[in-house]
Parts: C-alpha cells; sequence; structure tokens
C-alpha cells in the first residue's frame, strides 16, 4: 500500500503522536543525513520512524558495519519498517523514554547519534523532559541528538536541560521545519 496512504492511516489512528499528515520530504530525509554523518556512527538511534522515509535515507548513508534503532510507539508503523530488508536495521515497538531499556534490551552500546521526528509539542512538558533525560543519558560522550520539528516545544523543555541548540531550518518540506542539534562532550 502506498507508504504516504499508510502514514495518513497512522495520523487518523493518533494524531497529537504521529503531529503530521504526511511523511517528511526528500530534502528533510538529507537534512537528518547531513546532520548526523552516519558514515562515521557505529550506533544510530531514531525516535519516531513512522513508515520508514527517514529511516531508509539514513540506512543508504550508513556503513555496513553500523546498526539503526529504530523505535515508533505504534505497532502498525513498525509492522511497515520490519518490511525493510536490512540486517542493520532494528525495528522495535516502544516509547522514546525508555530509550535506555531498549538499548540494552537489544544488546546495544551507547549510540554516538539519535535523531528523533517525534512531536514534543503534544506530549506534554513532563513526558518531553523524560524523552530528552533518557536521550542524554544514553548519548555516547561527543555523541548527537537532533531533533526536527515545526513547533519550538522540543527546543524549549531542551535548552534547559542541555542549553541552547544550534538551530537550522529546511523550507522544503510541508510544514517548513527546523532541526535542533546538541553535541554531548566528550568528557
Ligand atoms: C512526524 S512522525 C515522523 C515520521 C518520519 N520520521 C518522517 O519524518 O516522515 C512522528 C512519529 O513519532 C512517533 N512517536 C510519537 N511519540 C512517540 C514516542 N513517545 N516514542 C516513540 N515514537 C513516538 C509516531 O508514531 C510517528 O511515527
Amino acid at each position: 500500500m502506498n507508504e504516504q496512504w499508510k502514514f495518513f492511516q497512522g495520523f487518523l489512528r493518533q494524531p497529537g503522536q504521529v503531529g503530521s499528515v504526511i511523511p517528511s520530504s526528500k530534502a528533510l530525509e538529507q537534512h537528518i543525513v547531513r546532520q548526523i554523518d552516519p558514515e562515521h556512527a557505529e550506533t544510530l538511534v531514531e525516535l519516531g520512524p513512522g513508515t520508514g522515509g527517514t529511516t531508509r535515507a539514513v540506512l543508504a548513508a550508513m556503513t555496513s558495519s553500523a546498526r539503526l534503532l529504530a523505535i515508533d510507539i505504534d505497532p502498525q508503523f513498525v509492522r511497515h519498517l520490519e518490511a525493510i530488508d536490512d540486517p542493520r536495521l532494528i525495528p522495535c515497538t516502544g516509547t522514546a523514554n525508555n530509550l535506555s531499556e531498549l538499548l540494552s534490551q537489544h544488546g546495544l552500546a551507547a549510540p554516538d547519534v539519535v535523531f528523533s521526528g517525534i512531536p514534543c509539542s503534544t506530549m506534554g512538558d513532563e513526558l518531553g523532559r523524560q524523552v530528552i533525560e533518557s536521550v542524554w543519558s544514553s548519548l555516547k560522550p561527543g555523541g548527537r541528538f537532533v531533533a526536527y520539528q515545526f513547533r519550538g516545544a522540543v527546543k524549549q523543555i531542551g535548552e534547559q536541560i542541555l542549553g541552547p541548540p544550534s538551530v537550522e531550518w529546511q523550507w522544503f518540506n510541508i510544514p517548513p521545519m527546523r532541526f535542533y542539534r546538541w553535541d554531548k562532550p566528550v568528557q
């Protein structure tokens, strides 16, 4: 079935959780790739892969030995991801705030990169804080957290915990999206 239609069905199931009626554009997918530099990462985590356009773009740029744990709260999206035939991909049903447990369940090391498209604006401040704390404590020293959002909730919550992010825009997406990036100090 058409990916856009599957995505829209996901939106109808849980509009607040999905936060968009269509998946990200190719330009946005490539913006993620530029921001996270998958060629130099061994363990990557995607929060909110949805129907997997962003996932496939990152897989295309990863090395052959890298692993990508893709975590979505919606099991129907995860079933869709399971159809991607790539041994480097680990599709997983779960919630972003349980990141450290999910990493250890899959025997994965601290990630070099976590990237997220989950809509922080609809999940509420408390859960948003738990997600950001879970990402930050799981990330490897020197690792990177990238969140793309069209509202500013992740920035507001994130800067209270992590300090100010670097910000970029991707205009070629509906709606235009902001990228927030935090780099974890090496020590
Ligand atoms: C805007 S969609 C992004 C989909 C895809 N990455 C893209 O850019 O086209 C947000 C996704 O986050 C997922 N999601 C929402 N809350 C979540 C949570 N707490 N943990 C994991 N996934 C979540 C939704 O099910 C949905 O697939």
